[in-house]
């Protein structure tokens, strides 16, 4: 049966492979962007099958009306995958040492409002739609090893990926009432276009050799587990690692 699926921040990298996956299980997908509208719009058009729309907003504000929209556009949403996020790029860079305070100030901050309380705020508006249409609906959050391996360089990042799966977990237990499933995935480094700068030369190979597999992942590694997650009530809960034994958590 097709189901309808929000995925924010999908114009490019792993929520455009997020936004495929589905699709090509037939699933209905509202494509959210904030700033990448061609993008956003190449990705909707890559995708098989039909009912697929663009939804545009700043989750830090506007995740009411992304919800609502979403939800109108494809006759309900379904699932939620939380894909936005400010990310680890050298321009967000903040190491403590080595870093302004007015740097330091804002990356936490934007962090915070995006990766939390972004994720936070679009759970609520999606998950209030669910429980009044009485749906079996499930929320992916996408996480990130640096929550338990740490992000010297973008503390900020680690911290707020950390609380996006404690925020997952409660939400799995008071959500579970009403039938809906809330999961995480802990990527570790995925080869999508906003990092691709540092898979090149040594630093590069520093990267793929924290596997032992020697490579980093394929985009479409993680979306696979994300629609795994997104069909498995029973795997609420769960923090699914996706590493290549990168790093082992006891
Ligand atoms: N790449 C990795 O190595 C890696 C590893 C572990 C986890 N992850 C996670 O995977 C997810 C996708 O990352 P990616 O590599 O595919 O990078 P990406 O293409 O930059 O995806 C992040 C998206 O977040 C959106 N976004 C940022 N701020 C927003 C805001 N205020 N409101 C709405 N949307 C906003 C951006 O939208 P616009 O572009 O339209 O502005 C962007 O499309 C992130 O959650 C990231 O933390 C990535």
């Amino acid at each position: 049966m097709s189901r309808g699926i929000l995925v924010t921040g999908a114009a490019a990298g792993l929520g455009r492979a997020v936004a495929l996956a589905f699709a090509e299980r037939g699933d209905r997908v509202a494509v959210h962007y904030h700033s990448r509208q061609a993008d956003a719009e190449a990705t909707l058009n890559s995708l098989p099958g039909n009912g697929h729309t663009l939804v545009q907003g700043d989750i830090t504000v506007a995740a009411r009306q992304i919800a609502d929209t979403a939800e109108e556009a494809l006759g309900g949403v379904d699932v939620l995958v939380n894909n936005a996020a400010v990310l680890t790029t050298t321009e967000t860079a903040h190491p403590l040492a080595g870093t302004s305070f007015e740097h330091w100030q804002r990356m936490w901050r934007e962090s915070v409002d995006v990766n939390l309380l972004g994720a936070a705020d679009m759970t609520f508006c999606v998950a209030r739609h669910m429980i009044e249409r009485g749906v079996a609906g499930h929320v992916v959050n996408v996480g990130s090893r640096g929550a338990f391996r740490g992000e010297p360089d973008h503390p900020a990042y680690g911290a707020t990926k950390a609380a996006l799966h404690s925020l997952g977990q409660s939400l799995a237990v008071s959500l579970a009432p009403h039938g809906i499933a809330v999961a995480s995935v802990a990527p570790g480094f995925i080869a999508t276009e906003r990092v691709a700068d540092w898979l090149t030369g040594e630093r590069g190979a520093e990267l793929k050799a924290q596997s032992p597999f020697g490579r980093v992942a394929e985009p479409r590694e993680i979306a696979e587990a994300v629609v795994y997650l997104a069909g498995s009530q029973w795997a609420s809960g769960a923090v699914l690692d996706l590493n290549g034994a990168s790093y082992l958590r006891t």
